[in-house]
């Protein structure tokens, strides 16, 4: 039953597994009293029709019952130190688990964030994992203990009367062909069902990241009707495997009827000709009655890995994902002072989205990248971010390839402003001073440059204030001059803008434009923006079309030389 696909799994935990080795031994020790105590339940029957009911001895009278209590205390007791123990290692494990998926996702490339759903990406961290939680804790345990416990009683069986337990034991090979069968196909509606989960997943975070849109439109009825659909979906395939799973147990007890049928009518017989006393027909027939009690939990372990096995392949698979972005072995430790794209062609799939960059920067420079929306400017920002890496030729900083240097030191020199605005639920102060200590002071000076200032401090709590998740409580341009403070925080020597300013008025992006003048003129800036007066002063204005850069120079230069560049200029008007 896929058991080397078991194994292959239980290999990948046991890294996991191994740490637990104390408490294995304590579930061990309490499977042991269980399965003990499991036994003498079905050998105290002997005595007790025997002794007690037939010979009627007086001191069974108290013998029978204490021994019955002593049976059962051991067995609560070996059940309790076995499920708290369990448990222990399974909630442990899958808390690690859930640390370790989250840090590999975390640390995967742009393109493997940008390219799964993240409501995908959510269930695989909470619903995948927990699934996995019966198979790294509960599941060995079950198996070594009703393993155990049959043995012991088919062994108990066989001991009292070998020619009776074969009559009461042949229906098991029975059992197991239809058993096969079922978890096979109960392993298929496991995937299907948990693709469909994190397909719902994906439909939440979707609606709830959408809200104002779907608002916007009145489209709620239809969301909610596409959600039903999606929801019914994942309601019967659930089903499914419910009227699959739960046959398992009917059928064997049906199979185990005819078990017990065969053995009362060859015992009965065995018991009238005196081969057999009362008491021993008895323990026999209580100690088969308690084997199909574990085979039956055997069966519904074995539907239940097959859950966890799927899951446990879909965790792996993010855990085997390789980087395609790899760090270099340098550190970055100098600011940044020059910066060369050296015809580098970036490719997403069949799509050009740069072709033939040629670009050098340095320090002290602005660099103004306009053109075509979908041209290709941001992808540049991103090759320079290392969010990717080109398809052809190099990008380099300080005359050093990006890939010669580790991503977090790259980034560290680079402060950028995204095209879309980042608010975390968190104060202002923690927005602006983000991943570094906050210092008050230089906060506030971000914020004065941002033009954020005047604003920030009309907040209830003034820079303390809270912001809600996706700045919910901000107007566009509010976000957006706290992004750029968070930028002009972060004392990085290239600083990026992309179309950071869209949202504000003139006024406003002149005062910004007039701070940061002096603030950028040690370093490297970047602007992607739509408004003349943004770029007009900008060293080298570059043109994109269609992944090319088709015209460069500064905005006299263009204006003169470049049709395309006018007509922006016209367009963008002033
Ligand atoms: N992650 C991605 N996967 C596939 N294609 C992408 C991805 N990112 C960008 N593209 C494609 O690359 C091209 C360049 O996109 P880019 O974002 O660089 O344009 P842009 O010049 O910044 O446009 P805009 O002014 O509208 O922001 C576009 O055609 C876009 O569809
Ligand atoms: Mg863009």
């Amino acid at each position: 039953m896929g058991d080397t696909r078991l194994k292959e799994t239980y290999k990948r935990y046991w890294p996991y597994i191994k740490q637990y080795k104390s408490q294995y031994f304590l579930v061990l020790i309490g499977i042991l009293l269980t399965v003990t105590a499991t036994a003498g339940t079905a050998h105290i029957m002997q005595p007790l029709m025997d002794n007690m009911f037939i010979k009627k001895e007086p001191r069974m009278l108290y013998i029978i019952p204490a021994l019955l209590i002593g049976i059962y205390i051991l067995k609560s007791v070996g059940r309790y130190i076995q499920s708290v123990f369990t448990t222990y290692i399974g909630m442990h494990i899958i808390s690690l688990l859930r640390q370790d998926l989250l840090a590999k996702m975390i640390r995967m490339d742009m393109m493997f964030l940008y390219t799964n759903r993240s409501g995908e990406l959510m269930s695989r961290i909470t619903n995948d994992i927990a699934r996995v939680q019966y198979f790294v804790s509960k599941m060995l345990p079950e198996l070594v203990q009703e393993g155990f416990t049959v043995i012991a009683l088919v062994g108990y069986v066989i001991y009292l009367n070998p020619i009776l337990a074969f009559w009461a034991l042949f229906v098991m090979p029975v059992i197991i062909v239809p058993l096969i069968k079922i978890t096979r196909r109960l392993k298929r509606l496991s995937h299907r069902s948990q693709e469909k989960n994190a397909d719902l997943m994906t439909r939440l975070t979707e609606v709830f990241n959408n809200s104002e849109i779907i608002k916007t439109n009145a489209t709620e009825e239809y969301e909610i009707a596409r959600f039903r659909e999606e929801n019914e979906h994942f309601f019967k395939l659930n089903m499914k495997a419910t009227y699959t799973g739960d046959l398992v147990s009917p059928l064997m007890e049906t199979i185990a009827a005819i078990g017990l049928a065969a053995v009362i009518f060859v015992g009965a017989q065995q018991v009238y000709s005196g081969n057999m006393t009362v008491g021993e027909f008895t323990a026999f027939l209580t100690a088969v009655g308690m084997v199909f009690q574990p085979l039956r939990r055997v069966s519904a372990i074995y539907s239940k890995i097959q859950d966890a096995q799927a899951a446990s392949e879909r965790v792996f698979h993010i855990f085997d994902l390789k980087n395609s972005v790899v760090d270099g072995p340098q550190t970055l430790s100098k600011p940044i002072d020059k910066i060369d794209f050296d015809n580098v062609t970036l490719n997403f799939g069949d799509k050009t989205a740069l072709s033939d960059i040629n670009l050098s920067i340095r320090s002290g420079q602005t660099i103004a990248l306009v053109g075509q929306s979908g041209g290709g400017k941001s992808s540049l920002i991103n090759l320079l971010l290392r969010f990717y890496d080109p398809d052809q030729g190099e990008v380099s900083v300080n005359g050093q390839s990006l890939k010669t240097l580790t991503q977090h030191s790259l980034r560290r020199q680079i402060a950028a402003v995204s095209q879309r605005v980042y608010i975390f639920q968190d104060t202002l102060a923690a927005n602006v001073a983000y991943g570094s200590e906050i210092d008050e002071e230089q906060v506030i000076n971000a914020l004065k440059m941002a033009d954020a200032f005047e604003f920030a401090s009309s907040l209830p709590d003034g820079i303390h204030t809270m912001m809600q998740e996706f700045g919910a409580n901000l107007s566009g341009g509010q976000r957006q001059r706290i992004a750029i403070a968070r930028a002009i925080y972060k004392h990085a020597s290239v600083l990026i803008l992309d179309e950071a300013t869209s949202a504000l008025d003139n006024e406003s992006e002149k005062r910004i434009q007039s701070a940061l003048e002096a603030y950028t003129a040690d370093k490297i800036t970047i602007i992607i923006a739509h408004r003349l007066s943004t770029i007009e002063h900008a060293d080298e204005i570059l043109y994109f079309e269609e992944g090319k850069i088709i015209d460069r120079g500064t905005h006299s230069e263009l204006l003169e030389t470049s049709d395309n560049y006018r007509r922006l200029a016209g367009k963008m008007g002033e």
